[in-house]
């Protein structure tokens, strides 16, 4: 397994076990000028828009259902998020409460060409038991259609329902036994056998989620998507984090965590922030600093946070995290109340950080950045005034964190663990999440 885990993650592409031809349009070879403008035409998201299903439930893992559905639309991907649960709302793990866009009841009649499972428990076993749902995937697997499942899911859902028998498929490591009972169980990061993609847990879903979009637009599109997530190269070995001027973090209480989401953030950069802190027992506070508490993040993931700004601005906090996404950064630029508290922070000398647009957009702008050295999305990083330290995934200067994009948020987040609790506990938390 160790070796396994130190593929680069273009091996998703050989562990194929048989290949569906890529299915973008043909340009026209005649006129070069026309295959020019088709070529760029195929750049923009033009693409046949596919049909995709990803349900959830109570106990989802909030980590792989968001993710998932975020890099299928940023594909392209006519996604619908359904509930197998009662109402739109779902309690997924570590307190993240997601609004579904319909209720699995009336997805039924629907045609997907993707059904795909997040995991988490007991979000696999409630997935499991909704009688729809497994009808519903019954029938995409013998109708041909692509369907797929990570972390628990393989073993839980499509393996109980027996819909792996002779495949190739993988899981969350402590469900392989389980899973070898149903499936050829193997230890890859990613698993695609025929119409059946699998996969092992919330560090494997981004590679997961570019292995869906090559099978439903192709290799060049996968390439396309995967370019601006800031994905990592070298899984299985340690993360690192670049440290300028280290000083000991110290919290009170907790520690307790602001981190504020607003419409247009990136809700998988939000979503992996919060897990991967409330995984590591910090309080963390989710306040959204719009005047609802239902917020519609960048891939209009609906997300509902614990309370309005002017409520959890009465706190101070051991540390505020800002989220990125082009829309949400300038909803906190624009926001007096959260640029007070942030200046509040530096000049009490306690950490912040940011990711993705926001220390670009929010930290910088404000002065935040001042006297340090820091990172944001690459596109944006012109916008930073020191960037010599900026082609590093994760940047601590004394108490400020900062970083790149979606895949580097989980990082992000050990580093947070890091500075709090030490390495070895941010190490374990990337270990039980498969980085
Ligand atoms: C699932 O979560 C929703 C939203 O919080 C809650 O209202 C509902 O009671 C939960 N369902 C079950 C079966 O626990």
């Amino acid at each position: 397994m160790a070796l396994l885990l130190r593929f680069p993650p273009h091996s998703i592409y050989l562990l194929r076990h048989t290949s569906t031809p890529p299915k973008l349009f043909t340009p026209p070879t005649q006129n070069k000028r026309l295959l020019l403008f088709s070529a760029a035409a195929m750049a923009t998201p033009a693409a046949p828009a596919r049909k995709v299903l990803v349900p959830i439930a109570n106990g989802t893992e909030p980590m792989e259902a968001v993710i998932t559905i975020d890099v299928l639309r940023r594909a392209g991907a006519d996604v619908t998020v359904a509930s197998v649960e009662k109402q739109l709302r779902v309690d997924a793990c570590h307190g993240v409460k997601i609004v579904a866009d319909a209720l699995i009841t009336d997805c039924g009649q629907n045609v997907f060409d993707l059904i795909t499972l997040p995991g988490g428990i007991p979000g696999a076993t409630n997935l499991k038991n909704s009688g729809i749902l497994e009808s519903m995937v019954k029938k995409q697997a013998a109708g041909g259609r692509l369907y797929a499942a990570v972390c628990a899911s393989p073993a839980v859902a499509l393996g109980a329902w027996g819909l792996l028998k002779g495949k190739k498929a993988t899981c969350y490591p402590s469900f392989m036994e389980q899973l070898a009972s149903t499936a050829n169980a193997v230890e890859s990061r990613v698993q695609v056998d025929g119409k059946v993609v699998t996969s092992r847990g919330p560090g494997t879903t981004l590679e997961y989620a570019v292995a869906l979009v090559e099978q439903l637009y192709g290799k060049e599109k996968a390439d396309e998507i995967s370019g601006p997530l800031v994905m990592r190269s070298n899984h299985g070995e340690e993360y690192t984090i670049k440290e300028l001027n280290p000083v000991q973090w110290t919290f009170n209480d907790g520690p307790r965590i602001l981190v504020p989401v607003a419409n247009g953030i990136e809700e998988m950069e939000a979503v992996m922030i919060i897990d991967v802190l409330r995984r590591a027992k910090a309080n963390v506070v989710v306040a959204s600093v719009e005047d609802k508490v239902e917020i519609l993040a960048s891939r209009q993931v609906k997300l509902e946070a614990d309370m309005l700004l002017d409520e959890a601005a009465i706190l101070s906090y051991d540390l505020i995290l800002l989220p990125g996404g082009l829309g949400g950064a300038q909803a906190f630029a624009n926001s007096e109340k959260l640029v007070n508290l942030l200046m509040k922070q530096r000049e009490s000398n306690r950490p912040y950080g940011a990711i993705c647009a926001s220390p670009a957009l929010v930290l910088e702008p404000h002065g935040l950045l001042k006297g340090k050295k820091a990172t944001a999305f690459p596109a944006m990083v012109n916008k930073l005034l020191d960037q010599s330290e900026a082609e590093n995934r994760v940047v601590v200067d004394e108490n400020l964190i900062t970083s790149r994009g979606p895949g580097t948020s989980i990082e992000f987040a050990l580093g947070v663990v890091e500075k709090l609790f030490g390495r070895e506990k941010a190490l374990e938390l990337a270990k039980t999440m498969l980085l």
